[in-house]
């Protein structure tokens, strides 16, 4: 999976495009060149989107699907596929939403609904994509966004930290079945934190509340804007790396030591092998 994929001349798939993250890949990969089609939700902010590309000149798909609902992501895939054919070389499944409540006493009904769009969003988009991608022919990339909460837990928010490392878990079984396969479809793992967008400026009232005014105000100072965000994924997935990280935290030692408390535990529960006669 060595070549390059540029997006010039080609069709890219983004989800989750009304807003944040997904409305900047959008601009970009048009700004670079690419056809576009772009979903969300929310059908008001995917308009907005689309107007504003169609501007610019480019022809944009930009029908409304849930990431929740398997059969409006596959019947959506099937038209992608039908319609872009051989061009379709980028699938970004991006879109998502927060879920803040606590792991000692989660709001069950939110836990649902996170995992339905934030894990199984990409599942379905998977689903339908891959096998078609396979089937065509030819190489693309599917890029999932995933989280610095895929690999690295945090307090008040336990369904997305949990869908989150679901995603990671799921993207790498599939990267390593796609080298099994020795297919030309990759996968890609996103992994962001701090971008200011909507999902992040959900927190504003607990961080008020926890520490005033000032505690909002590093809290936004903390964070960067999408569109250096979507400048590092759109540049790594054009590599088609696995892991796309593009963290301005120091979030290495973090990672250290999680790692490091699961090699420090691997051999405390040894048990004979082979299985003693
Ligand atoms: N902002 C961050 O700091 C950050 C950090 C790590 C990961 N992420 C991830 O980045 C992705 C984009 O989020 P963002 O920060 O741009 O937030 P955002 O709220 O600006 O954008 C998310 C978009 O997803 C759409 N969406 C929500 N539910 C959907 C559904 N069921 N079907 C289709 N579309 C749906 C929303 O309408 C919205 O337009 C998400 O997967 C998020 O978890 C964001």
């Amino acid at each position: 999976m060595s070549e390059i994929l540029e997006p010039s001349g080609k069709t890219a798939v983004v989800t989750g495009a009304a807003s944040g993250i997904g409305r900047e890949l959008a601009r970009q990969l048009v700004h670079a060149g690419a056809m576009l089609v772009i979903t969300d939700i929310n059908a008001e902010g995917l308009k907005a989107v689309a107007d504003e590309l169609e501007a610019k000149g480019t022809k944009v798909f930009a029908p409304v699907v849930d990431m929740g609902d398997f059969a409006a992501v596959d019947a959506f895939a099937e038209k992608v596929i039908k319609v872009a054919g051989d061009s379709l070389a980028f699938v970004f499944a991006n879109a998502g939403i927060h879920g803040i409540t606590p792991a000692i006493d989660p709001d069950l009904d939110m836990f649902d609904k996170v995992m339905k769009i934030n894990l199984m969003g990409p599942v379905h988009m998977s689903k339908a994509f891959v096998p078609r991608l396979m089937a065509r022919g030819g190489p693309a990339q599917l890029v999932i966004t995933g989280s610095q909460a895929s690999f690295l837990a945090a307090p008040g928010i336990a369904p997305y930290v949990a869908a989150k490392h679901g995603v990671w878990g799921f993207a790498d079984s599939l990267r390593i079945e796609l080298a099994m396969a020795q297919s030309e479809v990759g996968v890609s793992v996103v992994a962001p934190s701090r971008v200011d967008t909507s999902i992040t400026r959900q927190r504003l009232d607990e961080y008020r509340a926890q520490g005033g005014e000032k505690a909002v105000e590093d809290y936004i100072a903390s964070m960067v804007g999408p569109e250096a965000i979507a400048e590092v994924i759109i540049r790594e997935a054009k590599k088609r790396v696995f892991w796309i990280i593009p963290s301005h935290e120091p979030t290495l030692e973090m990672f250290k030591a999680r790692a490091q408390a699961i090699i420090d535990a691997m051999p405390a529960g040894a048990i004979p092998f082979p299985r003693p006669e």
